[in-house]
């Protein structure tokens, strides 16, 4: 018999312990941790970043000099980090880009953590899930370096391949990486694309 859902399991009890805002950072800090996809300095962008925990994860991987701007429809409360900006806003907004441009001319990588409201149809949430990363894509067109690095996640589903083909045509290589704190029923995986080739 599978184990019941248990929403303060073992990775919600560390991140308490550990000072993360969001149990999900063990599933950042485990994609990020073995493939060194970061490195010191760089600029980062990370989309729907509330509450916070990407945003403690990625401060700690781009260091002193670097720099992450978080974007969420939702209000963030303060990091109290200088290394850190947050933007309250839809990433469907069309202002965005302008406003990420002027915060840095261009970023080295783009994370997206996005996730539709779920509505308990599996096909409407995998077709609002991809829509986000093809919106991931659309602004990263935009602002994302030559040689820069996409981590986004997206439930599998209808469409999945499609999304993953796109990702190959612009990109060096791309993996479907599922981190171990992800939910057992979930269906959500992280497409880790590097290379960037605009
Ligand atoms: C799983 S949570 C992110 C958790 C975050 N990575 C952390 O570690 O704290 C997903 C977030 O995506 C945001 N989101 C969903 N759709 C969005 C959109 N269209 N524009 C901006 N943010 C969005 C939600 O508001 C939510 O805060």
């Amino acid at each position: 018999m599978s184990k019941a859902f248990d929403p303060r399991d073992r990775y919600f009890k560390r991140a308490k312990a550990e000072g993360y805002r969001a149990r999900s950072a063990y599933k950042l800090r485990e994609i990020l941790g073995s493939r060194r996809l970061l490195r010191k300095g760089w600029t980062v962008l990370d989309l729907g970043c509330a509450p916070g925990g990407f945003l403690q994860v990625l401060a700690e991987h781009v260091g002193k000099g670097g720099n992450v701007v978080g974007v969420d429809k939702v209000p963030i409360r303060s990091l109290s980090d200088s290394r850190i900006k947050t933007l309250v806003k839809d990433v469907e907004d069309a202002s965005l880009v302008d406003e990420l441009m002027s915060l840095h001319s261009s970023y080295d990588a783009v994370i997206s953590d996005m996730a539709p409201a779920t509505t308990g149809s599996a096909a409407t949430d995998v077709a609002r899930s991809i829509r986000l990363v093809e919106r991931t894509l659309e602004i990263s067109e935009k602002i994302l370096r030559p040689g820069g690095v996409i981590v986004a996640k997206v439930f599998m589903g209808q469409g999945f391949e499609e999304l993953v083909a796109d990702f190959k045509e612009r990109f060096r290589a791309v993996r479907v990486v599922r981190p171990e704190a992800t939910r057992k029923r979930s269906r959500e995986c992280f497409l880790v694309a590097t290379g960037h080739r605009p």
